[in-house]
This record gives C-alpha cells, structure tokens and sequence, in this order.
C-alpha cells in the first residue's frame, strides 16, 4: 500500500523568532570573543544571569513552608498577587485603589497580560465584534506586540510615530498628529516606561499631551509595563505614566510582567491590571476573562506568583526587592556611562549621547542593518537588525571590544 501523503504537508516551515534565534546562534558560535546583547535578560558583570538575593530567600522560605501545596489556584489568580501587584503600577494611594474599580488577571508572563486583554478586547470593547477596531503600536516597538494583537484576532493593526532617527530621541509631533488622526476609540499600545526598543521615553509634560490628546480622541490606553523599576531605579518613578492617566479619568489596561524586575523570566509570572469606571464594570470585565483564561491555560501557574506575592506583601522584603532592582539599574547606568565615553574616546563617526539619554535595559544605538551585519558576522557581537542592544550584556571585561567594534563598523565601508 502506497504511503499517504502527510495531513501537514502543506505547513510552510515558519521563520524562527529572532530574538531567541539570535541566543541560540551565540550559543553555538566558538568564537572566544563573543558577546550576547541580544535578548533582554539581565546579566551581572561576570556576564551571568542574576537569581536576585531576595528571590532566593523567598525561595527557600517557600520551600519550607509544609501549608503550601500543588492544588489548583484560581483561574483568575492568587489574589495576594494580583493585589499587590496592581498595587505597585497604581501606587497605593490610587484613585482607582480607594474607589474600588480596580482588578487584576493573573496571566502568563506580560505576553500573556497582553493577549488576555487583546482577546477580551475584540470580544467586548466598546461594542462587539471589534475586529476591526484599528489598533496602533508605536512605530518601532516590541516585535511581539503585532503578533499578540493579529493573533487575537485584530485585523488593522498600525502604527503611530515615535522615533525621529534624526534626532535620535522621540518624535513628538509625529505621535501626536498620528493619535489626533487616529479614528476615535482606537486602542493605543503604549510603554509603561524604558521603550523597547528605543529606550526613549516621553517625559511627563509630553505624557502629558498625550493623554490630552487621547482624551479628546477618546483613544484607549493599553499600557505595556515589562521594565518597572528598570528604566529609573525608581518603582514609582517608572510608574508615573499609567498613574498620571488613571489620575486623568481613563480607563485602561496595563500588562505587567515579573520577567525583568523580579529576574523571573521562564517562571512567566504577569499581570493583567484593569482599571474601569466602578467596581460592576472591574467585575463584569474580569468575569469575562475568567471565561477566556480557562480555554487558553485554564489555571495560571504558582511559584513565581507566590514569589512575588510574598515579596511585595512583606515591608522587608519589598525594601530588599527594591534595592535589588535598583542594583540592576545601576549597572546598566554605569555601563551606559562607560560605552558613551569609550566611544568617543575612540574618536567613533556620529554622535553618541544617546546612550546615556535613553533609559532602561535597552539602547537603540543607529547602527544600520549592514553595520549590525559587520557586528555580528566578524564581530561574534549578537545584537537585533535594528540596532538595539541589551545593555546588561556589557560588562567592564567586553565593554572596550563592544566599543571598538562599534566604532569599526560605523568608519568601514559595510556603513555606507
Ligand atoms: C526582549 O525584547 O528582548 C525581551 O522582551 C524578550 C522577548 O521576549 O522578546
């Protein structure tokens, strides 16, 4: 009997994701030089991922802890975690917090926060069947962001500026005039703080035009949060965004993810934190997407939720946890300090106060797709197409190769 063909014959072979593939290239490479300033992980100066101290201990005392056990937690999450973490986007003197139109989802990691809402919002915004409903993301962002909305279901998906490659900063203007032109009741991705990639962020007069602009608009904010206490050191100084629009009447969505800040990334711990006009519509939404969660991952993981659950519910170890990210911070200042310097130093084409005037894990450092090319082919340097690099994958021992590299690349001919 002759063998049939296979039902999956037809399945195209899909690209593979970038950014993981970039790992998995540095990896493989035997190059002893080699640096990974790919993927936005954390990394001491030793060039190592960082188990938080707060996170071990937290760790241990679970571990210990014989009450804990393996059953189901609800769909929508440990309570003690979706709480405290709405708490720490919202400040815990929120408006949203004292008047009950508040909740939380938990979700898996801030990919999962995202497409929850993403989901919840084509089913049930402002109406039904939203399909259409355009939905912008800055022009550039996060590459998943497409992804997570076109997979919900969305189908214009667009973007507003952002960028000015020529100044190499924010390009004001271009957002507003995109928001002021943008149908009413879009929804807006927006970043919490420590944009990726370009690590630019609005300053609050500009937040602040933006929400003017996206009130009179009555565009509604989707706020992506995956670098809380990143971009700054600061928990609440990063969170000013998303508590200036909640102080402005909105309502919206934030993604929060614990992937960065808690140094938690494969225990996917996210949170959907909605902020609605009273506790009815906070509970109509999070019944709807209780519905949801339950036919996609049905009951959301624990440890890490309960990681950061005790963590953020206990004063000692918040002021711990807060510290440890400040460290985390910290370095990324001090690295950024040492490349900008280096390179001029080095007498490299261009300009490069950018590198210290973005903020966050990442710098979107204007090398173009033949010099990023030059990087990573001769180099063994793994950076994005874009140009972004993670700037925790520079440590004191890379950091002059990174930077004469840098400066080969953008003097060869690769850059014309
Ligand atoms: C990144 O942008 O490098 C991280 O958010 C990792 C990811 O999932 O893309």
């Amino acid at each position: 009997m002759a063998c049939a063909a296979s039902l999956f014959a037809a399945v195209p072979l899909a690209a593979p994701v970038v950014i993981f593939k970039l790992t998995s290239d540095f990896k493989e490479d035997p190059s002893p030089h080699k640096v990974n300033l790919g993927v936005g992980a954390y990394r001491t100066d030793e060039g190592k991922p960082w188990v938080l101290p707060v996170v071990r201990k937290v760790e241990k005392c679970l571990a210990n802890n014989e009450s804990l056990n393996h059953e189901y937690v609800p769909i929508l999450g440990i309570p003690e975690f979706t709480q405290s973490a709405c708490e720490i986007i919202l400040g815990a003197d929120s408006p949203a917090i004292s008047g009950h139109r508040k909740g939380g989802v938990q979700c898996l990691g801030g990919t999962g926060a995202l497409r929850l809402g993403a989901e919840f919002l084509r089913a049930w915004y402002n109406g039904t069947n939203n399909s259409a409903t355009p939905v912008y993301v800055s022009a550039p962002t996060w590459g998943n962001h497409n992804g997570v909305f076109g997979t919900a279901g969305f189908t214009d998906i667009r973007s507003y500026r952002y960028w000015d490659p020529a100044k190499r900063g924010l390009h004001l203007q271009g957002l507003l005039d995109d928001m002021e032109n943008a149908p009413e009741y879009s929804i807006m991705i927006l970043h919490a703080c420590a944009h990726n990639p370009t690590g630019t962020d609005p300053t609050p007069e500009e937040w602040k035009k933006i929400a003017e602009v996206m009130k009179k608009k009555s565009l509604f904010p989707f706020f992506d949060s995956a670098y809380q206490g990143f971009a700054s050191g600061d928990l609440d100084k990063d969170a000013w965004a998303v508590r200036y629009f909640v102080s402005q009447g909105f309502e919206l969505f934030c993604a929060q993810s614990f992937s960065k800040n808690f140094g938690l990334y494969n225990e996917r711990v996210g949170n959907l934190c909605i902020v609605a006009k009273d506790t009815d519509n906070v509970n109509r939404i999070r019944s709807q997407m209780e519905k949801i969660a339950r036919t996609v991952w049905s009951n959301p993981p624990a440890q890490g939720a309960r990681i950061v659950a005790a963590t953020l519910n206990d004063s000692a170890l918040f002021a711990e946890w807060a510290s440890n990210v400040k460290t985390m911070a910290d370095r990324v200042l001090l690295m950024r300090a040492l490349l900008r310097e280096k390179l001029e130093k080095l007498g490299t084409p261009g300009t490069w106060d950018h590198i210290t005037q973005q903020i966050g894990m990442f710098s979107f450092t204007g090398l173009n797709p033949s010099q990023v090319e030059y990087m990573v082919k001769k180099k063994h340097i793994y950076l994005l197409g874009n140009g972004r690099i993670n700037m925790c994958g520079l440590t004191t021992s890379n950091l002059d190769y990174v930077a004469e590299s840098i400066k080969e690349a953008a003097t060869g001919s690769q850059c014309q």
